[in-house]
């Protein structure tokens, strides 16, 4: 993995829904943020195989509000590398802070999230339940809540 294959997707490249709805339920959810993020993408002789989304909260925060890792290429260690760059590029920037949120179910993320050094700091109750039409399960389980985690940077 090289840091070099990672870059920003130009305003004129077409948005690549097929990764970003790994990890949002719908097209109408994506467009919500999508357009006010820069979209960095990760590829490898030629094949699109990652995605992260950076949405600017305030001067102080920015957002990651898509991560994801073709199912090809999941498991493999690119989902870490993804978020480190993203850590690393919001450190540069001279954000304060870095955060990301994740479904109460959704295990894998949570375990991911906090082993790069993010922190729980905030549940938003019922997120799931009102912000989406249908019921979304993961690991056999309906998401509810959404958890918010943060990254406190300039400390690394
Ligand atoms: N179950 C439990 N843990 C696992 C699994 C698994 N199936 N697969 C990998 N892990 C562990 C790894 O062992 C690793 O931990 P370790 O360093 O202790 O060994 C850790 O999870 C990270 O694994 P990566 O290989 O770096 O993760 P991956 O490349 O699969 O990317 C991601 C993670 C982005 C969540 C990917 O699985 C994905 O695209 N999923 C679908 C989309 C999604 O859910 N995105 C996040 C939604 S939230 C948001 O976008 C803000």
């Amino acid at each position: 993995m090289n840091k070099r294959d990672i870059r920003l997707l130009a305003s004129d490249e077409e948005i690549p829904y097929r990764l970003l709805l790994l990890a949002d339920e719908t097209k109408e959810a994506i467009d919500k943020y999508i357009h006010d993020c820069d979209i960095f993408i990760y590829q490898a002789n030629l094949s699109l195989i990652g995605i992260y989304a950076l949405q600017e909260i305030s001067l102080e925060e920015i957002e990651i509000k898509n991560v994801a890792v073709d199912e090809r290429y999941q498991s493999k260690g690119i989902g870490k590398f993804l978020l480190r760059d993203a850590i690393g590029r919001a450190n540069n920037r001279n954000y304060k802070m870095i955060t990301i949120g994740t479904g109460d179910a959704s295990i894998k993320q949570l375990y991911l999230y906090q082993k790069v050094g993010f922190e729980i700091y905030e549940i938003k109750k019922n997120f799931f339940l009102e912000n989406y039409p249908e019921p979304i399960y993961e690991n056999g389980i309906q998401l509810k809540h959404m958890i918010k985690l943060r990254m406190n940077l300039n400390l690394i």
